[in-house]
């Protein structure tokens, strides 16, 4: 028989563990090659079990040596064992303890799921199904357990012990150099939040008092000698463990609290239970080495998987279709936390940039899916933009339509109800629905159906009757596996602005208390009476619902709102809309008039006289044109990369030239005085004036290589000394050559820092940088198995070089497709992450796409691919939408 190593899971298959596993208690040797686990499970059928089924535990990759139940070792035919499973047909039908023994191999794991040793640590990495590469479980979300651990390792080797929950013991081995620790969680949880870490690490920490008076030690552990660039992430975890308590109520539960960055991660970070680890990318920070945006994503990630605390864990999935319960959930709750400690409305317009750029792109691609899917092959090829970004954007829009007090009290409910199980979607809306006594039914569409909706709006102003109409009309393409779309709810917070900037005075009874229309049917119009002059609409204020809206409003019409709009993110909004335009004409060799342009620009200019000193981080925003990948999303057909690079940099040079005076004020006058400080003011007014030397230069490269060779020589922070590398990077010659060297060097021994390095050269969009980056691979700080090296160097000259990825003679593509290849004999999930590269294949002009197509096949074709990597490109591959 045929054993399908590619089954397919199904949410409508789900059906409870036939057995539970009470409690566990793991015994580790940590060895370099040869870690013995022996695992003492407390079993027990489930009552909602099937009362004769076998016990079936799984595995991966795993060498059994001894398996006993209720003490007594198991002979060979009493069990059935492989590297995937141990089988135990008749298992017993009252409680039971097994015991299993197995031995693995944490140097040879280079796949970094399980256990693995990264920079001679040992860690442990264990969602989705990790941890069935340490001993055989039932490794499923749903089954919940209580566990102790006990790690025992040579004591030079690993000094510092740590796992789950709470320390309660630990010492030497006698007539040994080994010693142990013992740690033990009291909280139940799914084999997938285990953790354990065994090395040698330095340490900082700090005493934190929860609201109801609990002392809590929080600590981070780095690499010995990196301890000081740990500040600021524990820093930004006490913030997050206050904001928490006071905005949901939620409070820690255990005794300690510890981080571990590790420099060997598939991911950001995880939030295993009270023992969180971590990229080191995203813990280590100093002015010298990080930049702005590297202190903001720390803050949110640390953020991030502290708040899985009880969205995650405390209340977990029932299985992984639910993911986007934990992730959506908590990402919504970590972009709120870094809207209170930063600017709201330049963190709402990072986030939408990001959904756009991610999620939008993933909608519209060979790989949409729902937020809550319904099949999968490799779930790790879940964890997407979709789930993440669209699934925050849901429980956004839920609190949208039933606003903020009914939104905290329905949480509480959740809460309540849920805490320490293993809970679903419809759980989580039940307690809304519960709380507003509204029907969520239609709502929860958001979670079953891909796609991104468009909604056509027309307005009409009748300047007898003093009344402004709003046609809106939704429709959602058809995606893979679902052709026929329904309409959705769809929130639509809006407002009518003034030419004048008068306040409006139209009323509309369709539009509740909180400027918010819902839009649930396919087509609907809304009247506003009493409005005295023409208004513009200002619609999806906050971007208040996951759409594309197509308004047929003139320029400058819509520039009205640049100026006026109360809403900030319109006001962005707006000039992202005419700019886009403006760029798609040009790539497209459409007419474009100089008018048209210099319109825009000059709106710009009185934007900056303005507004732009009153907040800087928004005006670095407003001033920075939609990105080429953007401009490619929004022709989305027939796209050429060439022509779309050359339109934008003529705008840039445009923009550049008319709004010179205004750039050159910035330059001068935003220079820092005082000390480096990551704040979101200082860091707001150093983005906009990287911002201003991004246009000096795009339109005086002489002008912008002098100021941006001064600014290389003499800056202090990282920030400023790598915008000005950036914008080197976009000015061929020696000077460039000579900073990316002298750059180089002098970072040798800083392999994050290294990192930026690789990205800026891959992202040169200039014929040679494909040799330069197989030229960069052999550089002695570079590793094809170091996800970080990797994502750096390839990962985003595939996700940020639009031109050189998508060269016409199909170079790019062959490259990334041989990369592809070779990391997926040592790191499957690293390797299918780079491939989703190409889901923007289908959307390129004729000869790019074959040449994009023929590489995707030569992946196809190859024998043993990876299952992260075969679904991903067989779903690439597949004739299109539904079947
Ligand atoms: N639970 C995830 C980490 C994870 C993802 C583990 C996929 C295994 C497979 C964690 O909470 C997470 O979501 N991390 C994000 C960062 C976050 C800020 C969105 C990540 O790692 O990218
Ligand atoms: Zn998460």
């Amino acid at each position: 028989m045929r054993i399908d190593t590619n089954p397919i899971v199904r949410l409508e298959d789900y059906r409870p563990s036939d057995f539970l596993i009470d409690s566990v208690e793991l015994d580790v040797r940590l060895h370099p090659t040869e870690t013995r686990v022996i695992a003492t499970l407390a079993m027990r059928p489930n009552p909602e079990g099937r009362p004769d089924a076998p016990l079936a535990l799984d595995g991966d990759e795993l060498n059994l040596k001894s398996v006993a139940l209720n003490g007594r070792t198991l002979a060979g035919e009493e069990f059935e064992a492989s590297p995937q499973a141990l089988t135990i047909a008749q298992a017993p039908r009252q409680p039971f303890t097994l015991t299993i023994e197995t031995e693995i191999n944490p140097t040879t794991n280079t796949k970094l799921m399980g256990l693995y040793r990264s920079s001679g640590n040992y860690c442990t990495q264990c969602e989705a199904e990790g941890f069935r590469r340490i001993t055989y479980f039932l490794d499923r979300p749903d089954v919940l357990s209580v566990y102790t651990t006990r790690i025992e390792a040579e004591g030079d080797d690993a000094p510092v012990l740590l796992g789950n929950g709470n320390p309660v013991e630990s010492g030497t081995v006698d007539g040994s150099d080994r010693h142990y620790a013992v740690w033990h969680d009291p909280h139940p949880k799914p084999s997938y939040l285990f953790a354990l870490v065994g090395g040698r690490l330095g340490r900082i920490a700090k005493n934190f008092t929860t609201m109801s008076g609990r002392e809590v030690e929080l600590a981070i552990y780095v690499e010995p000698g990196k301890e000081d660039r740990a500040d600021y992430a524990l820093d930004a975890l006490e913030r997050s463990m206050r904001w928490d308590e006071r905005v949901f109520g939620r409070e820690y539960d255990l005794d300690v609290f510890n981080i571990v960055a590790v420099s060997d991660f598939n991911m950001g970070a995880m939030e295993n239970k009270g023992l969180n680890i971590f990229n080191d990318k995203y813990v280590l920070a100093s002015p010298e080495t990080a930049t702005d945006m590297d202190y903001a994503h720390i803050e949110a990630i640390i953020a991030h998987e502290y708040f899985h605390n009880w969205t995650g864990n405390r209340v977990t999935c029932r299985d992984w279709f639910q993911l986007c319960l934990k992730e959506g959930l908590t990402v919504f709750r970590d972009q709120e936390f870094s809207s209170d400690e930063r600017s709201r409305p330049v963190h709402r317009i990072a986030e939408v940039k990001t959904l756009r750029a991610r999620q939008f792109l993933e909608d519209s691609s060979p790989l949409a899916h729902p937020v809550r899917p319904t099949q999968y092959r490799e779930i790790n090829n879940f964890y997407t933009a979709t789930v993440y970004e669209k699934g925050a954007e849901i429980v956004r829009m839920l609190k949208t339509i039933i606003g903020d007090e009914d939104f905290r009290r329905g949480m509480d409910l959740y809460f309540d109800r849920c805490d320490g199980t293993a809970a679903t979607v419809e759980d989580f809306l039940r307690a809304f629905a519960d709380v507003t006594g509204r029907d969520l039914s239609h709502f929860a569409r958001w979670y079953e159906q891909s796609g991104t909706p468009r909604v056509k709006v027309k307005g009409r102003y009748d300047p007898d009757a003093q009344t402004y109409r709003l046609d809106l009309a939704q429709s959602t393409s058809p995606t893979p596996g679902q052709v026929k779309k329904d309409a959705m709810a769809i929130p639509v917070a809006l407002g009518l602005v003034m030419h004048d900037g008068s306040p409006s005075n139209g009323t509309c009874d369709r539009v509740d208390s909180r400027g918010v229309f819902l839009l649930d049917k396919p087509e609907d119009s809304i009247a506003f009476t009493g409005v005295t002059s023409l208004p513009v609409p200002s619609l999806f204020r906050g971007f208040s619902a996951p759409v594309k809206v197509s308004l047929d409003l003139p320029n400058e019409e819509l520039l009205v709102l640049l100026r006026h709009d109360m809403d900030a993110f319109n006001r962005w909004q707006a000039a992202q809309t005419v700019a886009m335009r403006l760029l798609a004409a040009l790539s497209t060799g459409a007419e474009v008039s100089d008018a048209e342009i210099d319109a825009f620009s000059a709106a710009l200019a009185s934007f900056m006289d303005r507004d732009a000193c009153e907040d800087p981080a928004f005006a670095a925003l407003v001033v920075t044109l939609p990105s080429e990948a953007d401009i490619a999303q929004e022709i989305g057909r027939d796209v050429n990369p060439d022509t779309i690079h050359r339109a934008r940099s003529e705008m840039r040079r445009r923009i550049g030239l008319s709004c010179a005076n205004h750039l050159r004020r910035f330059y001068e006058s935003l220079t820092d005085t005082g000390p480096y400080s990551p704040d979101a003011a200082s860091a707001g007014r150093r983005s906009l004036r990287n911002a201003s030397l991004d246009l000096l230069a795009a339109a005086d490269p002489g002008v912008g290589e002098a100021l941006a060779v001064q600014q290389l020589e003499s800056a202090v922070n990282m920030t400023d000394r790598l915008a000005s590398l950036s914008v080197l990077t976009t000015l061929p010659g020696e000077a460039r050559e000579k900073a990316i060297a002298r750059f180089g060097e002098r970072y040798r021994n800083e392999p994050l820092v290294l990192d930026k390095w690789f990205t800026l050269q891959a992202a040169i969009p200039e014929n040679g940088t494909l040799e330069r980056i197989k030229g960069l691979m052999q550089h002695p700080a570079f590793s094809i198995a170091n996800p970080n090296r990797v994502r750096a160097l390839i990962g985003s000259f595939a996700m940020l070089n639009q031109v050189q990825f998508n060269r016409a003679d199909g170079a790019g593509y062959r490259f990334l497709a041989s990369i592809v290849l070779r990391t997926d004999e040592l790191n499957p999930q690293l390797a299918a992450r780079l491939l989703t590269a190409f889901s923007t294949w289908r959307m390129m002009e004729n000869t790019r796409r074959s040449h994009a197509e023929e590489a995707l096949r030569s992946i196809a074709q190859k024998p043993n691919l990876s299952r992260d990597v075969g679904d991903i490109v067989s779903r690439s591959l597949e004739e299109s939408q539904g079947k």
